[in-house]
């Protein structure tokens, strides 16, 4: 089982456009995909789920479908966060969160201290969020660091610059999953996608579950991690382990 998994959420205006229907029908039909793999994940076992809801570049979309979206994160929050805190869920919202309203943000601040000390499962939504702002962001914080004397030079390295990204105190990303048919990262988890495995499936967001979820963690667990090593070197130390 994976322990942390990230979904690029793709799909859903052509989903509703194949129905002749407006894009922002095929996000209000997301959200129930976004509550099954979350049911998945707290299943399972999985420690941390990280969605990818908005991008950074996502602003770029006519002005009407920004702003459904905005509205059903606002209205999906309302709903449902008494639900994740009773399933012992941490929500987090990651990304740059001050260019959403003031009631926004003040909806997500109360969410994550309700669900702070839960600890069955990290969700992460990403919204206004981008790769590259997530590693440049860090690096402001560690110069922050450096500069007020806190931290110096020498302690930089890549395990105290993880801790200043959006993901700290979680496991490292294993499985990356994409719907929609697109085989690209479109500046999501890019400083997290080191040694991730990449999961690239037709199905179209809203029409994710349980079922094609289960697929993308089968797919992962047949796969050979080597991170570098040799593929007997792998074999070997899981044989290793066995006979222990
Ligand atoms: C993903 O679906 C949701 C968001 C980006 C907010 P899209 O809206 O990108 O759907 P397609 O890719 O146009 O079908
Ligand atoms: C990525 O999907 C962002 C989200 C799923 C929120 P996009 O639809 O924005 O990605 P591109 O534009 O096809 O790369
Ligand atoms: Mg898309």
């Amino acid at each position: 089982m994976p322990q942390h998994v990230a979904i690029i959420m793709d799909g859903n205006g052509r989903w509703a456009q194949q129905k002749g229907k407006h894009r922002t029908f095929g996000h209000k039909a997301g959200v129930d995909a976004v509550r099954d793999s979350v049911t998945f994940a707290r299943k399972h076992g999985i420690k941390a789920l990280t969605l990818f809801a908005f991008s950074s570049e996502n602003w770029k979309r006519p002005e009407d479908e920004v702003s459904i979206l905005m509205g059903l994160f606002d209205l999906v929050l309302s709903r449902e966060v008494s639900k994740l805190n009773k399933n012992n869920i941490k929500l987090k919202v990651i990304g740059d969160v001050d260019a959403f309203s003031d009631k926004l943000k003040e909806k997500i601040k109360k969410a994550e201290v309700l669900t702070q000390n839960n600890n069955a499962l990290t969700l992460n939504i990403a919204a206004n969020y981008g790769g590259r702002w997530d590693v440049v962001n860090a690096a402001k914080k560690i110069c922050n660091e450096v500069t007020s004397g806190n931290m110096s030079i020498e302690e930089i390295d890549e395990a105290s610059f993880s801790d200043y990204t959006s993901t700290p105190d979680i496991p490292e990303l294993d499985l990356l999953i994409r719907t929609g048919g697109d085989h690209r990262v479109s500046n999501f988890l890019l400083w997290q996608c080191a040694y991730a495995e990449f999961y690239f499936c037709e199905t179209l967001w809203p029409d994710f579950n349980e079922t094609v979820f289960a697929e993308a963690v089968i797919d992962y667990a047949q796969r050979q991690r080597r991170f570098g090593l040799t593929g007997d070197q792998i074999t070997a130390d899981s044989l290793g382990e066995h006979n222990a």
